[in-house]
Parts: structure tokens; C-alpha cells; sequence
């Protein structure tokens, strides 16, 4: 099972819910997290400030995978293939077959987790070639909801040319602020408009989702408030529902 997280809005919690979809995976499952974009948060989250040496994401992208796909162990049960700067930027726009056939090459894995750019572009669309399943999430405002019809219609193109299985796992509602009237609308239009693509749970805005991201942890470890503990209560419901989904 793949699944790539998706939206070419910077912000949205593309890097958030891949991570700790990452984390509560590797609980049970031996994960791969891949990390396709250039600014690298994932790879920070996972590796901090250490460059990364060994086999990287861009060396994907290239026919011979840079001789052999080489992910990095981090615990016994979840490894990564960061991302490189320098690399990522020298991969074109083109989508690029190459992904694909290491991802589904690769063994020893249940579940690869791959999140991508904030921007349309090779690394995204090659991502969504490359899994069986992606996420969407997105904020509850005008612009995400604009930019969600064009991102769904852009995978759609993919999906008839590249990757006929390619399936939505869901929307999920980020940065949720449950106590604007407006807000609660947006999510109600939401669920009007996608209906059970829209994934029951959303994720409040929450500061302890950023601020245990700068520690390098996952928002459900050691609640020091009750907004932490409602944080993390909601992101392992968020990737339990995800994972549900995705191995229905
Ligand atoms: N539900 C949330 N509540 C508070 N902050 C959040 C929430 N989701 C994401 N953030 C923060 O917003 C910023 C952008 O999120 P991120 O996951 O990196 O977005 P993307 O990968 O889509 O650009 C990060 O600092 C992250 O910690
Ligand atoms: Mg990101």
C-alpha cells in the first residue's frame, strides 16, 4: 500500500498528517516514508538538522535509482528516503515513470507514505503515478476549496494516463477552527459538495500540532495541556480512519 499527500497549497498539513500517518503506522506496520519535497520538513522532523547522506529521493526520479533503492532505517519498523535539496530541483515538471517502478519494486514494507511539494510539478504529479492511494488535505477557506476543484481535476488527468488504480482515500479538514459559525459552513459545503469523500474527522487548529513539530515529536507524546491531549486524541483518530481507508 501507497499513499501520497497531496495538495499544491503550501500550509495545509500535507507534512503533518504524513508524518504522524508514518508514526501510527509503524506501530503495527513496517512503514517507508518518502520525502519528494525540496523544502525537506519531513526529512527535518525524522533526521533533524544532519544531512542526508545515503540514498536520496531525487535518485528516484532516475532510471537506474542510483544503483540500488537504499532507504534509511530509523527504527525497526520505519525507515525514510529523504529528500535533497539540490537534487529535487533538477527533476523537471515532466511526470516521470521512474518513482513508480522503484516504489513497487521495493519489499519489506506495508505502507509507503509519500508527501510532496506545494506546488504542481514532476515530484508531485510522479508521486501520484506512483501510489495506489493519496490524501488530500485542505484548510477551511475560499482559496483551498477553489484550489481542491483544480487539484482534483489535475489528478484526474493522471490518474486516466499514468495510474488507472489510483484511488482518493479523502479530504481531510485541517486547521479546523470549530468555533467560527463561518468555518463549521465551510465544512457542511465540504461534506455537501464531496459527501463521503470528506473523511469524518478533522484536525482543529491546535498550537501544540506546531509546536511539538519544532521538538520533533509526534503531538500525541507526552500531552503537557489539554489542547496537546485533544491534538493528539484527534491526529491518531485522523490516521486511524486514513489507514482504515486505505486497507479497506
Ligand atoms: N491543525 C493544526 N494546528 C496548528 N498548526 C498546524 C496544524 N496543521 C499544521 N500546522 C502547522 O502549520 C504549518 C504548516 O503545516 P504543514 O504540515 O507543514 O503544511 P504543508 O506540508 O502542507 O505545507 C506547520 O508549522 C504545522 O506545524
Ligand atoms: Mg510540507
Amino acid at each position: 500500500m501507497s499513499i501520497a499527500i497531496v495538495n499544491q497549497k503550501g500550509g495545509v498539513g500535507k507534512t503533518t498528517a504524513a508524518l504522524h500517518l508514518a508514526l501510527y503506522a509503524a506501530e503495527t506496520l513496517r512503514v517507508l516514508v518518502v520525502d519528494m519535497d525540496r523544502q525537506a520538513n519531513t526529512t527535518w522532523f525524522f533526521l533533524g538538522d544532519q544531512a542526508p547522506t545515503g540514498f536520496v529521493s531525487s535518485q528516484l526520479f532516475t532510471e537506474a535509482g542510483g544503483g540500488g533503492v537504499e532507504p534509511l532505517q530509523i527504527t525497526d519498523k520505519l525507515s525514510i528516503i529523504p529528500a535533497d535539496r539540490s537534487g529535487l530541483l533538477g527533476i523537471g515538471e515532466e511526470v516521470s515513470p521512474f518513482p513508480r517502478r522503484h516504489l513497487t519494486a521495493i519489499t519489506g514494507f506495508d505502507l509507503i507514505v509519500i508527501d510532496t511539494p506545494p506546488a504542481q510539478g514532476g515530484a508531485q504529479s510522479s508521486a501520484l503515478a506512483a501510489a495506489r492511494c493519496y490524501l488530500t488535505p485542505i484548510g477551511l477557506d475560499k482559496q483551498s476549496e477553489e484550489g481542491l476543484k483544480g487539484l482534483l481535476l489535475d489528478i484526474r488527468h493522471i490518474r486516466s494516463r499514468f495510474n488507472p488504480r489510483l484511488a482518493h482515500i479523502g479530504i481531510l479538514a485541517n486547521r479546523f477552527n470549530t468555533r467560527s459559525v463561518h468555518q463549521r459552513k465551510r465544512f457542511q459545503s465540504l461534506l455537501a459538495d464531496y459527501g463521503e469523500r470528506v473523511l469524518p474527522v478533522a484536525l482543529a487548529e491546535r498550537a501544540a500540532v506546531s509546536t511539538t513539530y519544532e521538538q520533533r515529536i509526534p503531538v500525541w507524546q507526552g500531552a503537557r495541556s489539554g489542547g496537546q491531549w485533544m491534538a493528539g486524541r484527534e491526529m491518531r483518530e485522523v490516521c486511524k480512519t486514513i489507514l482504515g481507508r486505505a486497507f479497506q
